[in-house]
């Protein structure tokens, strides 16, 4: 069970019911009947008062998942939710209300990337420890390999569902399996989550209608997948659209903050110079090329326009800074990241410098970064737009290490990168109408359990207020 996407009245709930959940055919055990669940709202943890309640039938063909969509409740207070249904009744979860108007501090957690077979999630059960407001999750909740078919340095801990993700039922049962952590359970159950998908809830490295791998029949396992993902998260009803599922979407926290998230995977051009990190490769900064699409282009153009909120915080997936892999004179970049759509970034970050407070959170990078994000990266004197916040993976590439020598000259060759983390963690902020204060939390190993999470790195940023936060690039405010 978890709930999703808040606003100020409502929420979603939801769960999937499975008696066996990884029978094999993704099917969840259940029967091909459909099977009702009754729901209960609550403002307390013990149901004394419940404020809602009803019954959604989880139907067979959405795999006896059930999405309930809430509204008419309190703005900016917790609430606590639960399901019952033949005779079996769930643990309860917390979720939460956005706030109206001026508001208290916000903390919310950043978390990306949690290839089940690299380690144990210990790292949701420390964010959930931590009792954030609002989950935001920037992709890679699963990964669609088989067994072995993506292996850490550190190995493997549990073993994949068989074969690799290829039909809808596949994806069912690999949900199903990741479903069943106890870990990745306590973070939902603490606090309304912000899902949005990238590569691997699909495929590794897919770009809009193309596959990979140019294997044929991509746009079917495409809409399989996105089913599958729908049907296992929190998501609104109007998320799946057909073959589209849109993702891209708006949450504002009263006047304090608007979270922007986006999907920069679905409307992508293809990557540029057959994908990878590559040095010279001319055809990533065409200026046509786009990342987002130009309906999703408009819409965030839109919103960042029309936002009058404190602070404006982009959730998206890949990285954004410009990153040079290569140590010494020359360049190579991750062409399936923003610097193989330079142009397209160009032109986005001229409508940050004109947003209020921008900030930039990532994931995929399987690292935590800090990141100036600038209008001309080549340039020292370029005027800092935002900050990036790139938070390393949940469990994907496993303990991780800490080779300073690498991270050094990792950073001396990127001068607006300020700070890198190899080891999986996630990010916690605390979000008032001054600042926003950043804890890069880090676990030493994941390999086991038990792992202790550690702040490593903590970043404070001040808002700027009036004209200065109308345009940190000196162009006035739009909006
Ligand atoms: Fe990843």
């Amino acid at each position: 069970m978890a709930s999703g996407d808040p606003s100020s009245d409502g929420f979603v709930l939801w769960t999937r019911l499975a008696v066996s959940p990884l029978s094999g055919d993704g099917r969840g055990g259940m029967p091909a009947r459909d099977v009702e669940v009754d729901w209960q709202v609550s403002t307390d943890e013990r149901f004394s008062t419940i404020v809602k309640s009803g019954t959604a039938t989880a139907r067979a063909r959405d795999a006896h998942s059930v999405h309930v969509e809430l509204n008419g409740l309190e703005p900016g207070r917790d609430y606590f939710y639960r399901f019952r249904s033949e005779g079996r009744l769930s643990p309860a979860g917390r979720t939460r209300t956005t706030p109206t108007g001026e508001t208290t501090p916000l903390t919310f957690a950043v978390a990306a990337c949690a290839h089940y077979e690299h380690g144990y999630y210990t790292a949701y059960r420390r964010l959930a420890e931590q009792e954030p407001d609002l989950v935001v999750f920037l992709g890679d909740y699963m990964y669609e390999y088989g067994p072995s078919g993506y292996t850490a340095l550190a190995g493997r801990v549990r073993t994949h569902t068989p074969g690799k993700c290829q039909t809808l039922a596949d994806y069912r049962l690999r949900h199903a399996q990741y479903k069943s952590d106890h870990d990745l359970q306590a973070a939902h159950a603490v606090a309304p989550w912000l899902v949005a998908f990238d590569d691997h809830e699909i495929e590794n490295n897919w770009a809009g209608p193309v596959s990979s791998t140019g294997a044929p029949g991509f746009a079917r396992r495409r809409a399989e997948a996105f089913r599958a993902y729908y049907e296992n998260m929190p998501l609104r009803r109007a998320s799946l659209q057909g073959a589209v599922l849109k993702v891209n979407r708006r949450i504002s926290w009263g006047t304090l903050a608007r979270f922007h998230l986006l999907d920069t995977r679905q409307f992508r051009d293809d990557q540029a110079c057959l994908d990878g990190v590559r040095a010279g490769c001319d055809d990533r900064l065409a200026d046509k090329r786009t990342l987002l699409g130009a309906g999703q282009w408009s819409w965030l153009e839109d919103g960042l326009r029309g936002s009058t909120t404190r602070w404006n915080l982009l959730g998206q997936q890949i990285m954004m800074a410009h990153r040079d892999y290569k140590v010494g004179p020359g360049r190579e970049v991750n062409l399936d990241s923003w610097d193989g759509y330079a142009a397209e970034r160009t032109r986005l970050l001229g409508s940050l410098a004109r947003t209020s407070n921008p900030v930039v959170l990532t994931g995929d990078a399987h690292m935590h970064h800090l990141a100036e994000l600038k209008t001309d990266f080549d340039d020292p004197d370029s005027p800092v737009v935002a900050r990036e916040l790139v938070a390393s993976s949940i469990a994907s590439d496993g303990d991780g290490y800490r080779d300073r020598t690498w991270i050094s000259e990792a950073l001396q060759e990127n001068p607006h990168i300020s700070y890198i983390d190899q080891r999986r963690g996630y990010l916690v902020a605390r979000l008032t109408r001054d600042d926003l204060s950043v804890d890069f939390r880090t676990l030493d190993y994941i390999s086991r359990r038990g792992a202790k999470a550690k702040t490593a790195h903590r970043l404070t940023i001040s808002a700027l207020t009036g004209a200065a936060a109308a345009g940190q690039a000196g162009a006035p405010r739009i909006g």
